[in-house]
């Protein structure tokens, strides 16, 4: 049993950090690198889409608050995340952190865990990127058919000549009381859209990790443009029409109406745990250290000046879109366009569409990116077979693992539907925050002298606190979900013990050559 928590000395971790040759990642990439891509994992589905359904259902123009609250959480967790970047900075992020603290069991399942995050989460935002696509597709009046944009069984109805998903429209059928079964109907079979979207970043992610930093900072500037245009004309006319915006924030916090969740403090809370989404990515920079030119002192900028960055920027947009609109007008999937809309910038809809579309690709970038790279690690550790860590000669990326990865997110892109997606990739994310919290506050008491160039303020009180923030929200997901989570952990475990734990670097060395020559992992 010991065995299973057998930890992978810190000297040896590092080590392997400073690695150089042909079979090592390329050291490409600066502070400004890392926070681009930061931001190009945060700003995606989160506040293009989700902001205003949250906004109608829970939390009114005090989604503001929701935003500070759930940036609060992150911050925690992302000074945690900083610590541990900046001391061991190696590409398997929480999955090392995990295996040098708590052993090799729990990075395992931590890596397990990570799955949920980067691959699941890349398939969730390419089936919202396809949703995109389609719409701007079908204003160039071309028409994908149905079957090959959802996932099997979704429905789409035809309206106004144009094919939408049911979901999005629902409610605007119901305000104008159409029946959807009287309109000419669809369903889903296979989302190709999806699919293609996938393997293009796939494809951008074999070629070089210094030219997917380059593409993702191109895009990156494309979709923090947008958002700053809305804010910049939201804003003027705000201040046109001062009367118009004060009685759309007015009241700023709608009064609770006797359900939790339903406007009042609580929907403030609620509304934080669905945007809580918008803020996924910033630990996707932890990912990227074995690729940073200078790890120490870069992690920490990357991981915290993209999550402040976009901090300011979520806060701007949900203050000015509600000022410019009422709230309970904001349920729709388009809330941005909606809002800008409302300026009377006749371009800004198409504006938006492209920067939704440009935003959600950076974000499939870097998720995709930090999965292979997770596969890397844990393939170096011998957890996983040794193809996973193959770096390409020429390109000096894992082509073989973003491959793998990214043949299995492009087909659970096109065949699972968003919301299961979704939930998967939150209490994923939720979960590996908790460990990563955890694992700092053990590592200061058990290793206290370990040279830290960051050090997380406050410990333990920000570890605890990014920890019990990260439960909470994970206790208010639904029970289907905490099954699933509980299941895909069983098939690990399973994998574990079937695979990993007869050929881990860690275990062969322990039983050979005692804990304190650890040779065979250090070669
Ligand atoms: N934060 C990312 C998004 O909002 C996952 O799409």
């Amino acid at each position: 049993m010991a065995n299973l928590l057998a930890k992978k000395p810190i000297s040896i971790i590092m080590a392997e950090s400073q690695e150089t040759g042909a079979h090592c990642l390329k050291r490409a990439l600066g502070a400004t690198n890392l926070i681009s891509l930061g931001i190009g994992a945060i700003i995606g589905t989160g506040i293009f889409v989700l902001t205003g359904a949250a906004a109608a259902q829970y939390a009114g123009p005090a989604i503001v608050f929701s935003f500070i609250l759930a940036a609060i959480g992150c911050v925690f967790a992302g000074l945690c995340y900083a610590e541990f970047a900046s001391m061991i900075p190696i590409a398997g992020s929480a999955y090392t952190y995990g295996y040098a603290t708590l052993g090799e069991i729990f990075a395992w399942i931590i890596g397990w865990d990570l799955i949920l995050e980067y691959a699941f989460g890349a398939a969730t935002v390419a089936s919202g990127w396809s949703g995109y696509v389609l719409s701007l597709l079908q204003d160039f009046g071309i028409h994908i058919p149905p079957w090959l944009a959802g996932t099997p069984g979704a429905p789409f109805v035809m309206y106004n000549g144009r094919w939408e998903a049911l979901g999005r429209i629902s409610r605007t059928l119901a305000a104008n009381h159409i029946d959807p079964a009287t309109l000419p109907h669809q369903t889903g079979v296979f989302n190709l859209v999806a699919f293609l979207g996938i393997t293009l970043v796939t494809v951008i992610l074999v070629i070089g990790i210094k030219e997917s930093a380059n593409a993702n900072s191109l895009i990156v500037i494309v979709k923090v443009c947008v958002l700053l245009i809305f804010i910049a004309l939201g804003a003027n006319y705000i201040m046109k029409h001062w009367g118009q915006a004060v009685a759309n924030w007015t009241p700023f916090l709608p009064p609770n109406e006797g359900q939790f969740g339903k406007y009042g403090w609580s929907g403030v809370v609620r509304a934080a745990g669905v945007i809580f989404f918008a803020y996924i990515g910033f630990d996707a920079v932890s990912t990227a250290a074995q690729e940073a030119k200078d790890p120490k002192r870069d992690m920490p900028i990357g991981i915290l000046g993209s999550l402040v960055i976009c901090t300011i920027l979520y806060i701007l947009v949900a203050g000015v879109l509600t000022g410019l609109v009422k709230y309970d007008t904001l349920n729709v999937p388009d809330p941005i366009a909606v809002g800008i809309d409302k300026t009377g910038v006749r371009w800004g809809s198409l504006l938006v569409k492209l920067g939704a579309i440009c935003g959600l690709t950076s974000t499939m970038v870097v998720m995709l990116l930090g999965q292979s790279r997770v596969f890397f690690s844990m393939s170096k550790d011998r957890l996983l077979p040794g193809w996973f860590s193959t770096v390409h000669t020429r390109f000096r990326t894992p082509y073989i693992s973003s491959i793998f990865v990214g043949i299995f997110v492009a087909v659970f892109a096109s065949v699972i539907p968003i919301a299961i997606l979704g939930e998967l990739v939150s209490i994923g994310t939720l979960l590996a925050f908790v460990i990563v919290c955890a694992g700092v506050w053990m590592l200061r008491r058990t290793d206290p002298n370990l040279p830290r160039p960051f050090k997380t303020p406050m410990v333990p009180f920000v570890p605890i606190m990014g920890a019990l923030i990260s439960l909470l929200m994970m206790a208010g997901l639904p029970g289907d979900t905490w099954l699933r989570l509980i299941i895909w952990l069983i098939i690990g475990m399973a994998l574990y013990f079937f695979y990993g734990r007869h050929h881990s670097r860690v275990q062969i060395a322990a039983a050979t050559a005692g804990p304190k020559t650890p040779k065979v992992m250090a070669d």
